[in-house]
């Protein structure tokens, strides 16, 4: 699946948020050495940056595109294109950041214990990943997929599916690495004065993408019309003419 910094970037503030309300729950360490996993267009980084301006950053992802994007926004700080299923450091770090990236990647019972034992003593790992899997913008999504239109090619995508465990899986599996696991969950109500439409936009950054690889450029337009159909269902227009869309979102800060 490629990833578009461009496409993913038009609601850089709605999804950038989560990331400063996440690092602030970050218990107090001096940071040395710092990572942004799944970094995407370094918007991220940016905010990891400014919580810990000494350190020495290092940005992970897998998309060059997303990679290019972050490189030319933090030249001075470090990019590396690698799959954070197999990241490896060779040195441990006091900060970890994956906001919004960690969904991605199914086994989360290999990767969280994984990407613990790469702290120092007193180190954070510090996630986010939505908890929107219920929500009607993926039901919708895997409903219109499973369509008699649409499931011969896009019937099997199952990336709006995996992985789901629950707060207290997260922490019996984090505790026995860690000495403190703070987990919460906030919904976000993201306005969007552009309607239906601006939520049809905001997943062609995200969740769209793996349905829309499945299909040839001059299918994408009728696809992304029922989607949007369903969606009108669902997410009713405001007085203002906007649209608010819901995302709850999923936060863990596991301490070494
Ligand atoms: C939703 S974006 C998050 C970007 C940014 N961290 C933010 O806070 O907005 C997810 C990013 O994770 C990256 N990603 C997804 N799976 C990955 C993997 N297995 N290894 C490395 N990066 C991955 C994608 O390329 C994308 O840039």
């Amino acid at each position: 699946m490629t990833w578009s910094a461009q496409q993913y970037s038009l609601f850089e503030a709605e999804r950038t948020r989560p990331v400063r309300d996440l690092l602030s729950a970050v218990p107090p360490k001096e940071v040395a050495w710092a990572a942004d996993l799944g970094c995407g267009p370094g918007n991220s980084t940016e905010v990891l940056l400014h919580r810990c301006p000494d350190a020495a950053i290092t940005g992970v992802d897998s998309s060059s595109d997303m990679l290019d994007a972050a490189r030319e926004r933090l030249p001075g700080l470090r990019f590396q294109q690698a799959d954070i299923a197999a990241w490896q450091p060779s040195d441990p770090y006091d900060l970890i950041l994956a906001n919004a990236s960690l969904q991605w990647i199914p086994d989360h019972a290999a990767l969280f214990p994984q990407l613990a034992g790469c702290l120092t003593p007193g180190g954070s790992l510090a996630i986010q990943m939505p908890d929107n899997q219920d929500e009607p913008v993926k039901r919708l999504l895997r409903q219109v997929a499973a369509s008699p239109r649409w499931a011969d090619r896009l019937g099997d995508e199952r990336s709006t599916r995996f992985p789901r465990h629950p707060a207290t899986w997260y922490y019996d599996l984090l505790t026995p690495h860690c000495r403190r696991v703070d987990i919460w969950r906030t919904t976000y109500w993201h306005v969007l004065p552009g309607g239906v439409d601006a939520i049809v936009e905001w997943f062609k950054g995200s969740a769209l993408r793996p349905f829309l690889a499945l299909l040839d450029p001059q299918e994408q337009p009728a696809f992304l019309q029922d989607y949007r159909d369903a969606l009108a269902q669902a997410y009713p227009v405001q007085a203002d003419g906007s649209v608010l869309l819901p995302i709850p979102r999923f936060f863990l800060v596991a301490t070494r």
